[in-house]
């Protein structure tokens, strides 16, 4: 039997929120439409966060109201707080995330608060989703390596991510935040944090600053690991975490997903569309090498076809 493989699309929410052109909101509805199209069945859409710290997600409510909500597909979106969620809520998100960090000096430029504070942001916000039916899912970041203070021990991301959990999230995400882990140190961190949490509430999500994501998805897989994040076109970097680029790209993931026998849904060669589509709109090049490869086999099959 084939292994299923859930993917969570970051896209439109990690890879857009620190780009520093303004991104209209009708390019970004355009984007979460081709993803759904592509089979993308989770889909990060935006985040009800403050808009004076990441102006790029200010226009959270006109995306929820302008998504078109296909059958099966969730689109989450973060809230870091009750404040966040209320609004969330009111524009009818049916699934939230909250995100804390494993790493004290990340959690203060992140989201303004030590990591105990964070927690006790959230309880109110566990409270309301269970009272709405909503559902949540947690980040934890830095579970590798922190930019301002380096790397992170594999209990700390353990405890964090014991308490995302014990809170009610039905998922945590693991965040290598700046992409600086290996698999040797992503599964290090992965014994650690498994030892708490089972596997099957758990997800990775790799940024590939090093080129170390898809390394770090398989030696993840093999761990027993079956959710992952990914971003169309690798899109993205944190506005907290200078340097890091975007999350692996979900191009990439699914070639390595399907190449290795895994199931995930994604139509790829609809999914590099997207992705060559998203990357001309916002004038930046793909980060997909799988990408790149396939647009470049195709144009050589249409040069053959015109000869
Ligand atoms: P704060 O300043 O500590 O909050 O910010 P506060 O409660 O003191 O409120 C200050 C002002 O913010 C007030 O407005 C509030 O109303 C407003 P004012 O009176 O000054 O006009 N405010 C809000 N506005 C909109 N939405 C809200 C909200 N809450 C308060 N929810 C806060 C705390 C968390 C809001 C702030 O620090 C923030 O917005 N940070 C942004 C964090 C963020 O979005 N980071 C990027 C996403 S995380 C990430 O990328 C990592 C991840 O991908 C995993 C990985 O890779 O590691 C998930
Ligand atoms: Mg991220």
């Amino acid at each position: 039997m084939m292994e299923r493989v859930r993917i969570v699309e970051v896209g439109p929410r990690d890879g857009l929120q620190n780009e520093k052109q303004v991104v209209p909101a009708a390019t970004k509805l355009a984007l979460i439409e081709r993803l759904a199209v592509a089979g993308l069945r989770d889909i990060e859409v935006t985040s009800f966060v403050s808009p004076k710290w990441v102006p790029q997600m200010a226009d959270q409510a006109e995306v929820m109201r302008g998504l078109r909500r296909h059958p099966g597909v969730n689109y989450p979106v973060l809230t870091p707080n009750l404040k966040g969620f209320e609004a969330a809520l009111a524009e009818g998100a049916t699934e939230v995330a909250v995100f804390a960090s494993a790493s004290e000096s990340f959690s203060q430029k992140n989201i303004n608060c030590s990591i105990a504070e964070s927690i006790d942001r959230f309880v109110p916000v566990f409270e309301a989703a269970s009272r709405a039916s909503v559902k949540v899912r947690g980040y934890v970041s830095c579970v590798v390596a922190c930019p301002y203070e380096g790397p992170t021990a594999p209990a700390k991301v353990a405890d964090v991510a014991l308490r995302l959990r014990e809170l009610g999230c039905y998922e945590v995400s693991l965040g290598d935040t700046i992409g600086a882990g290996t698999p040797g140190s992503v599964l290090r961190m992965l014994e650690a944090v498994a030892a708490r949490v089972s596997v099957e509430h758990l997800a990775g999500h790799y940024h590939d600053t090093y080129g170390m994501a898809v390394a770090n998805v398989h030696a993840s897989y093999r761990f027993g690991l079956r959710a992952f994040d990914s971003s169309v076109a690798g899109l993205g970097g944190c506005p907290y975490a200078k340097g890091a680029t975007g999350n692996v790209a979900t191009e990439d993931l699914i070639y390595l997903l399907h190449g290795i026998g895994a199931e995930t849904g994604v139509d790829l060669e609809a999914l590099v569309d997207c992705g060559a589509w998203i990357s001309s709109a916002i004038g930046r090049p793909s980060q997909s090498r799988v990408a790149r490869a396939l647009l470049a086999r195709r144009a050589a099959a249409e040069e053959k076809q015109s000869c």
